[in-house]
């Protein structure tokens, strides 16, 4: 239940169900095709970017929510492949992501999560 109070107050931000198009192992095209699409309404400007940003290369590695090479150590993998107890995109708002986002997730990072 905390998930949901948590979530509360983004309940006006629609999720959208896919992403945009078959995305691509490379940060450009998750940062378009997932973040953009299914992120940034929470976690982009007005939201949660002062405190979570998901909008550019540099802020996955503040916390670190990505650890290069090792996507099974990377937050965001285990957050949107549901290996986490706090799972993203929360549940009250949307799907999770597809099978091919998550693998292209994955492979982006095991590659060594690369500017590219
Ligand atoms: C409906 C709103 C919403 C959407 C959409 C959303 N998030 Fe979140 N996210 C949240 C909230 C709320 C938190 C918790 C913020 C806090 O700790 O106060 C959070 C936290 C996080 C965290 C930090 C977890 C931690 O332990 O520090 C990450 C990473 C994250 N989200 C990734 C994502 C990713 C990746 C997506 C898109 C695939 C996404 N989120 C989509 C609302 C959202």
């Amino acid at each position: 239940m905390g998930v949901v109070f948590m979530c509360a107050s983004f309940a006006a931000a629609q999720d959208q169900a896919v992403e945009n198009g078959p995305v691509e192992a490379t940060f450009k095209s998750i940062q378009t095709q997932v973040f953009q699409a299914r992120c940034v309404k929470c976690h982009g400007p007005g939201g949660l970017e002062s405190k979570i940003p998901l909008v550019k290369y540099s802020d996955l590695f503040a916390k670190p929510l990505v650890v290069a090479g090792d996507s099974s150590a990377s937050l965001l993998y285990r957050m949107v492949s549901r290996k986490d107890p706090l799972r993203m995109p929360p549940f009250v708002t949307g799907a999770a992501l597809s099978e091919e986002t998550i693998g292209a997730i994955k492979s982006w990072i095991d590659q060594g999560a690369k500017d590219n």
